[in-house]
């Protein structure tokens, strides 16, 4: 009996020193940021675009601009699961990103950020002011923000919203019309994607021609989700230029996490906008996680 338990609690040692060494081994793994032309999960960009719409001429409307976005662009903690981006607010619009999404859960009139169960350790203050300073030190940009309520369900954000603009940035920051602007209209200003309920505070996201098939449920689902992305794309190109489009390379499940989706689907659309690199063309604002400089430069240089 005594000899069988010894065994017994060597085999129980052995199987704990292995899986130390199995739980190492992930953690290597995981700590090895990686750096590539389509995906970046680093802590910053390669390199800095901060004044690319400069260039665009003041009377083109916004739907005719092609847009780089973030999925989910405050999502950085919870681990791979719920974590969609690895650089700060700031550096995500200085490498040249113009569309954010932006989730709120909302208790008491405070607005905090959350991805589905996760607190993001920021409010919502905190990315205004973000976007704020931004534009105050490039006043050649416009930012845009889909806003939705998540993990809450009040239904009612307009007014806790329209009081964070007031105490954290200003109610000029704001461009306050349903219709899409000219480029020149919205220089400096914000563009909230309005995704709830209540009178117009910007432009309803609803508004938008949009392709969102975020559900990728195991990485055998991912040819489905890039058809998806490509056949929107080259709607958004030919489609109806006075219309906005979004289209959303990001997606996930629970055998599909966000940088897994991303490893796969970035360098297909990589691939396919250096496919068609050259002449000006609409794609509208295309949004994706973990994106890399190198193609955020290739979405930006089809305006
Ligand atoms: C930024 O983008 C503009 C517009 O595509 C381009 O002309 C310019 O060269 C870019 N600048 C940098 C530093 O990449
Ligand atoms: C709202 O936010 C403030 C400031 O961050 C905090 O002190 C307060 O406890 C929060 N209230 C609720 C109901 O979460
Ligand atoms: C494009 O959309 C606008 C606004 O919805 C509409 O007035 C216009 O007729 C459309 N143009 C074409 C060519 O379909």
């Amino acid at each position: 009996m005594g000899t069988h338990r010894r065994a017994g609690a060597s085999a129980a040692g052995m199987l704990l020193m292995e899986m130390a060494v199995l739980v190492g081994v992930l953690a290597v793994t995981c700590a090895g940021a990686i750096q590539r032309p389509d995906y970046d999960d680093t802590g910053a960009p390669e390199f800095l675009n901060q004044s690319w719409m400069a260039s665009i001429p003041d009377s083109r409307p916004l739907s005719e601009v092609t847009i780089p976005g973030t999925h989910n662009t405050m999502a950085f903690y919870g681990g791979a699961l719920t974590e969609c981006q690895s650089w700060p607010l700031e550096q995500q619009l200085r490498a040249g990103v113009r569309f954010l999404d932006v989730r709120v859960r909302h208790a008491k009139g405070n607005l905090t950020i959350h991805h589905g169960v996760v607190y993001q350790r920021a409010h919502f203050g905190q990315v205004l002011e973000g976007v704020a300073g931004f534009l105050r030190e490039h006043p050649s940009e416009t930012v845009l923000m889909r806003l939705k309520e998540e993990l809450s369900e009040t239904g009612d954000i307009y007014g806790a919203v329209v009081e964070y603009v007031h105490r954290h940035a200003h109610w000029d920051l704001l461009w306050h019309s349903r219709l899409v602007p000219t480029v020149g209209q919205v220089r400096g200003k914000l563009i909230v994607l309005q995704d709830f309920a209540g009178p117009d505070l910007g432009m309803r996201y609803g508004s938008l021609d949009i392709a969102d098939d975020w559900k990728v449920p195991t990485l055998l689902h991912l040819s489905k989700k890039w058809r998806s992305v490509h056949e929107h794309l080259s709607m958004a190109d030919a489609g109806n230029r006075s219309h906005l489009f979004l289209t959303f390379a990001s997606g996930a499940g629970i055998f599909a996490y966000p940088n897994a989706v991303a490893k796969r689907i970035n360098p297909r659309l990589y691939k396919y906008l250096s496919n068609r690199a050259g002449p000006a063309k609409r794609f509208g604002i295309v949004t994706m996680d973990f994106p890399a400089a190198p193609l955020l430069k290739m979405i930006i240089d089809f305006n």
